[in-house]
């Protein structure tokens, strides 16, 4: 099947959404007693209520029946044996591999890469045992205080947030920092926060050509060549380099000792797992760091080998693929109720927007239906005071994502009570909704006037049947993190089958790049060389006449 569009479950899908439309959440609660029972799963740490989406089982049995149709399994099988699925780059996509505690060889090119990813575990262990212990020391001979990660898109927001998720088992006397942005206030700042004798720069870049990870790394290299009054070896010893590109990490001027390697084979929005996850290593410990493994690697097992009707990523993805092609639904909400989990939503974003925002089929053909979700989100419960009013009452379905841990790792008063408190409330609110007769229920009570009531009554109710996941997990560990977060990946997986679409490749971000080189060169000589659109070439002109003054 080259489009689910031209499956005759489409239409039966279609034909089923009229009639679930017509449906309230309350009323199929309120009919079946068994309904939580029915659609929520529980797994290790984990439980997954999906029960408050508008769905029955038959929605359930029609979106299996399709996952079914487009060889969910077997492309599952591809996937983890190392099949060069991503297609427009002739790549396997292995970030399974890298967490593969099974004992079983991954083969690519008739190659079996765990030796070389064990080989790389060992090293990353090895140098945080040295960073962590002190053994390591910087160029004036004191210990390394200061982590600073230099990359950018997936050589960054998977490290950036999986060290913040899991700052309770960061290392005391470590601070870890993170440089992505062109914007030298970005690299300016963390320069003020770390004393560069007691730093070590981490530059993460899969391709180390990209232009944003490479001027910060070379600014950041200036720095601290002056800051040892011109010694360019200290730069040994505050220098390291994660990357697949040997050649470019020695141009750079890092020792090739210094390099952590990782492969093709692995997407940069899927390389924390990876060399790229250093940063976390040196500041959680290679044992965490392990136990994150671990826990993403229990679930590519469950994602392998459940049956789809138990199958959580698989629920995920069909239920993002039934509000998005059936409802119309544009966006995709993830609120996480808990403060280390505030990155999430940044990181989840990459991986679904540069995954699934493509516009053109497997086979080269445009495609006419709705493809990955505009991902967002904040912790709440700041979010419940911002924008949950358009969740509540807005125009828009925003089907979401709640997650929170039972147990917190600040047990301050009765804080964590009032924060699960609001997690239960609103996927309830959302839900329900108020109908009318509640609203003037209340509002008689209130003894408001009987004018009072009617002009109120249509702003104070609410119409709910909006649909949310709940996701308890018992607490955040490294090794819950690692299977929440392989979770969301597999779901990416699937739906990309679901859209039959290259949920592997980015080209899309190259255009923009190619630009702002040739942008560049006329910024730093003042004239304007090559053809742009009066709009650009005002703005450009606007600059280049500011900037003098
Ligand atoms: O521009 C997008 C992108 O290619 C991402 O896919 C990637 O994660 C990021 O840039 C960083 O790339 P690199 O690790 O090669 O510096």
């Amino acid at each position: 099947m080259n489009s689910p569009f031209n499956s005759p479950l489409w239409n039966a899908l279609e034909e089923h959404y009229k009639s679930i439309s017509q449906l309230h959440l309350r009323d199929l609660f309120h009919s079946d007693p068994q309904r939580f029972t029915k659609f929520s799963i529980c797994w290790n740490e984990f439980l997954f209520d999906y029960s408050k989406n508008r769905l029955t089982e038959k929605t359930l049995s029609l979106l299996f029946q399709l996952a079914n149709e487009i060889n969910l399994s077997e492309n599952i099988e591809k996937m983890f044996s190392g099949q060069k699925i991503n297609l427009t780059e002739n790549r396997s996509v292995l970030h399974i591999a890298l967490r593969n505690r099974s004992g079983q060889p991954i083969y690519v090119d008739g190659h079996n890469v765990m030796d070389e990813v064990k080989k790389v575990l060992e090293k990353m262990k090895n140098f945080s045992l040295d960073i962590r212990s002190q053994q390591w020391r910087g160029y004036s001979g004191k210990p390394i205080k200061y982590i600073v990660n230099i990359g950018i898109g997936g050589s960054d927001l998977g490290p950036r947030m999986v060290c913040r998720a899991l700052t309770p088992y960061g290392h005391k006397e470590i601070k870890v920092h993170f440089v992505s942005n062109i914007d030298g206030t970005d690299l300016a700042e963390v320069l003020k926060a770390v004393e560069l004798d007691q730093t070590l720069f981490i530059v993460s870049s899969k391709t180390f050509t990209t232009k944003e990870t490479l001027t910060n790394a070379q600014t950041a290299r200036k720095k601290l060549i002056e800051y040892f009054g011109g010694e360019t070896k200290a730069v040994e010893k505050h220098f390291v380099a994660v990357s697949t590109n040997e050649k470019a990490v020695k141009d750079f001027g890092i020792n090739p000792i210094n390099m952590f390697e990782f492969w093709d084979w692995v997407g940069g929005r899927f390389s924390l797992w990876s060399a790229i996850g250093l940063s976390i290593v040196l500041y959680i410990g290679m044992e965490n760091f392990e136990e994150l493994l671990y826990g993403a690697y229990l679930a590519d097992e469950h994602f392998r080998n459940t049956p789809f009707e138990k199958n959580i990523p698989v629920i995920m993805a069909l239920l993002g693929f039934w509000y998005g092609n059936f409802f119309g639904a544009e966006t995709y909400g993830i609120f996480p109720y808990d403060q280390y989990l505030e990155l999430l939503p940044n990181y989840l974003q990459q991986l679904y927007m540069e995954s699934n925002g493509k516009r053109i089929n497997k086979e080269g053909k445009l495609i006419h239906y709705q493809t990955g979700p505009i991902l967002w989100g904040n912790p709440g419960t700041n979010g419940q005071h911002s924008f949950f009013q358009l969740l509540h009452q807005g125009t828009h379905l925003v089907p979401s994502d709640f997650i929170a841990p039972i147990e917190t790792h600040n047990p301050l008063d009765n804080h964590h009570l009032i924060l699960l408190s609001n997690f239960f409330a609103q996927t309830e609110a959302l839900m329900k909704g108020k109908t009318e007769e509640e609203v003037k229920e209340e509002m008689e009570k209130a003894n408001l006037s009987a004018d009072e009531i009617k002009r109120l009554l249509p702003h104070r109710s609410f119409p709910g049947n909006r649909p949310s996941n709940s996701i308890l997990i018992t607490k955040i560990t490294p090794k819950t993190l690692g299977s929440l977060i392989a979770f969301y990946e597999h779901s990416i997986f699937v739906q990309g089958l679901l859209w039959n679409i290259n949920s592997f490749d980015q080209w899309g971000v190259e255009l923009g790049k190619q630009l702002a080189t040739k942008i560049e060169k006329e910024l730093a000589s003042g004239s304007l060389v090559s053809e742009h659109d009066c709009s650009t070439k005002g703005l450009i002109e606007h600059y280049l006449r500011e900037s003098r003054v």
